[in-house]
């Protein structure tokens, strides 16, 4: 089954930080979960690098769009790679090809006869280079995202009729009530939709840092539509010769927050039938970051740079914090604190400590050779179907409760080793076979679990499994008693050292 999955692409305007790598990571767990399950993936992440928000930065900064793109694309890519994204392309939209792509499905709009040139008015952010409706500003004429005071902007534009798709967009909702997800989101969409869907413009004149509007090049084509446009251009060159849309298209899963609900859950559907092309499958929401209670963005300042965060608690306890702390689909605040408090508790004594326990139980009780046996019945039922309930939590983009299954069985184990007390045992030469049991379970749950966390945790998991002498990475491995005893362990070190504070600056 193919499997597509992206994340937003980011604006060039400024750096990196936490919240775009929340989004990343957790796409990247989706996907290395797919992988693990055979399916065939391709997952998509890219930068947003046109219109007004890149030029009034690079303006700011004495810099052309184009080399403020560049320099900042190269940070967005580097932090990728970083966390250790495991993304099949990265996509510019300032790459020649998708400009190609924009320029004709704009085309193909017009030909279809959904877009027509009118006057616009009206109150203009342009930091989310959108207008404003009037029940959505604050007091003062304000952003309700950026809270700034807003422009009153007209100007004539080339419209695209989005009141044309009232109906079919809320028959979409109804035959797909998994289109968007969670289920308060897609009520919401829905409801902004039933208010009545006016039409917006397809084209800005006053800037030129975008793809020309193809009949009028006086005009740039709406930033959001040439960004929306890169989940379907993506595919079209992504491999040198090779076109994956066939493959790939629609999308399984768009992962987005809540600021850009509106443009993926009723303007992007819209987009696509007008160029008369399938709408994704799917359009999934999570909630903020928040640092002292508020969304963690660039304009509010309170940013957490994540190639810091990484030097100081390293990538897979990023990853998993991030994904840990918050309820995937909810909001939730992250702090230095709740990351140490995470990090010793959960990470460094539940699970390094297990796993180094049980090698060096292993090691020392039966010369570092898992000893042939099977599962006892506490652990089976532990464990039961764990794989499978994990792959049905995925399935439903439930990123952070697919991880509290998989965690629910670290902590079981604990308490296996604690009640069992292997030192004990060891002690009585005629509780051997007793002995062999525990120390065979200890090895095939922590297998078990290792497999399961790899996509949360890749680095660690991976040195876990290589040491238990495993080298079976896939979904259908990761069953208790799916490998029997026998191979020699090595050691893995402290999996979580102690972690010295950041430096106060
Ligand atoms: N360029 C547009 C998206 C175009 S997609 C066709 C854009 N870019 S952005 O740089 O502002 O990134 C927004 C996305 O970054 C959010 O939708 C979310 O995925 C992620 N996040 C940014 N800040 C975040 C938090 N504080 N918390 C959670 N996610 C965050 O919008």
């Amino acid at each position: 089954m193919s499997y597509y999955i992206t994340t937003p692409i980011y604006y060039v305007n400024g750096e990196p930080h936490l919240g775009h790598v929340y989004t990343t990571v957790a796409v990247d767990v989706l996907a290395r979960h797919m992988r693990q399950r055979g399916e065939d993936v391709f997952f998509l992440t890219g930068t947003d690098e046109h219109g007004e928000p890149v030029a009034r930065a690079a303006e700011a900064q004495r810099v052309t769009p184009r080399e403020l793109a560049d320099k900042n694309a190269e940070r967005f890519k580097e932090v990728a790679r970083r966390v250790n994204a495991t993304n099949d392309f990265f996509i510019r939209t300032s790459d020649p090809e998708h400009a190609a792509v924009v320029t004709d499905i704009v085309n193909r709009l017009k030909e279809n006869g959904y877009v027509y040139k009118d006057l616009y008015e009206g109150w203009y952010c342009p930091r989310c280079a959108d207008f404003k409706t009037e029940n959505e500003i604050l007091d003062g004429n304000r952003c309700p995202i950026h809270l700034i005071e807003l422009d009153r902007e007209h100007e004539e534009n080339w419209f695209f009729k989005l009141s044309a798709f009232q109906e079919r967009l809320e028959q979409l909702y109804v035959d797909n009530p998994a289109f968007v997800g969670p289920s308060t989101r897609y009520n919401e969409a829905l409801a902004f939709i039933k208010s009545g869907l006016r039409d917006f413009s397809l084209s800005r004149s006053r800037i030129s840092w975008g793809v020309p509007i193809p009949w009028d090049p006086e005009q740039v084509v709406y930033v959001w539509v040439d960004a929306l446009l890169n989940y379907y251009s993506a595919l079209s060159y992504a491999r040198e010769g090779e076109d994956l849309t066939e493959r790939f298209w629609p999308a399984t899963v768009h992962v987005i927050a809540k600021d850009i609900l509106k443009f993926h859950a009723v303007f992007w559907p819209a987009l696509l039938m007008g160029a008369d092309l399938a709408p994704p499958r799917r359009v999934f929401i999570h909630g903020y970051l928040l640092m002292d209670e508020h969304k963690m963005s660039k304009s509010l300042g309170n940013v957490l740079d994540p190639f810091a965060v990484m030097d100081t608690y390293g990538t897979d306890a990023l990853r998993f914090y991030l994904l840990r702390e918050v309820s995937f689909g909810q909001d939730g605040s992250i702090s230095t604190a709740g990351f140490e408090s995470r990090y010793t508790s959960e990470l460094a004594n539940e699970y390094g400590n297990l796993a180094s326990r049980s090698l060096a139980m292993i090691a020392k009780y039966r010369d570092g050779v898992v000893p042939d046996s099977s599962a006892s019945a506490e652990l089976d039922d532990l464990f039961g179907d764990v794989a499978a309930d994990v792959a049905a939590a995925l399935d439903q983009i439930e990123v952070s409760a697919a991880l509290e299954l998989i965690w629910t069985r670290v902590r079981g184990l604990n308490r296996y080793v604690q009640d069992q007390a292997p030192w004990k045992l060891a002690k009585d030469p005629e509780q051997a076979e007793a002995l062999d049991q525990i120390l065979y379970g200890l090895a095939e749950g922590l297998r078990v679990v290792s497999v399961l966390l790899l996509p949360w945790m890749p680095e660690t998991a991976e040195r876990l499994l290589a040491a238990l002498g495993s080298d079976d990475r896939s979904l259908e491995c990761a069953r208790l008693g799916a490998h029997g005893g026998g191979s020699t362990v090595g050691e893995v070190g402290q999996l979580f050292p102690r972690i010295e504070p950041p430096a106060e600056t």
